[in-house]
């Protein structure tokens, strides 16, 4: 083990017992990923199933982060990705200011353990805990861009759960995830204007909208009855 992979030490943090959260969660959820990433993708907070398997964004926001990530060219695969708190608030809800503060540490073992590219923060939470001082708009103002001043760069973004709460926002997270290689200075990835997508990326990104329009094209035969 490295001296910097000793900074980020899966082992203490899954014996942490330092906010009431330990008491609750049923594990700690580690960041995952390469330690060395250029880029670290910081969440809220793990809920039920992220809990259950120890894996941040595994449910329907990792689901959804997921398609969201494949849209601006970079693989999961190729982040780390983790959360302001590694345990679930129960019932989902905000982390407490005790809480935060008690796993900063964490955070920031995490952050400082290798040179980072960017930091794309996930949610007003997140941005708050990155950034460390409140924005003077909120986060309807600057998504989607680099926060000024920041070293390193720190890419603002909405929570992929935003858009299964507000549908209206769709579009616009879209087109933040789409535009993250933009701000990093990496170009713009190009897509044909048709994009071959499964049904399980259609529900995806379907969820939660109220009215949709598609065009279906399929590789079925002439003659079956419907088509
Ligand atoms: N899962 C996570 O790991 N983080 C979030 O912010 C939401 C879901």
């Amino acid at each position: 083990m490295t001296r910097r992979e000793c900074l980020v030490d899966k082992l203490v943090m899954k014996a942490c017992m330092d906010c009431p959260l330990s008491l609750t969660r049923t594990q700690v959820v580690l960041p995952d990923g390469p330690l060395d990433a250029e880029i670290v993708l910081v969440g809220e907070a793990p809920g039920e199933e992220e809990d259950k398997e120890g894996r941040p964004f595994v449910g329907r926001s990792g689901k959804k982060l997921d398609y969201l990530l494949s849209l601006s060219g970079i693989s999961r695969s190729q982040i780390l990705v983790t959360n302001t708190v590694m345990c679930r608030p129960p019932g989902n809800r905000n982390p407490s200011a005790e809480e935060l503060k008690a796993c900063r540490k964490h955070l920031d073992a995490v952050l400082s353990a290798y040179p980072r590219k960017a930091i794309l923060a996930v949610g007003d939470f997140a941005i708050k805990q990155i950034v460390g001082r409140e924005q003077k708009a909120p986060l309807k103002a600057y998504h989607g861009r680099r926060v000024e001043d920041t070293n390193p760069t720190v890419i603002a973004l909405y929570h992929p759960a935003a858009g299964m709460h507000n549908p209206n926002l769709i579009p616009t997270i879209t087109k933040d995830y789409e535009n993250i290689r933009v701000e990093l200075g990496r170009g713009e990835v190009i897509h044909d204007d048709h994009r071959l997508i499964s049904p399980a990326q259609a529900v995806i990104m379907l969820f939660g909208a109220e009215r949709f329009a598609f065009d279906l094209e399929t590789t079925w035969k002439k003659d079956r009855v419907g088509d």
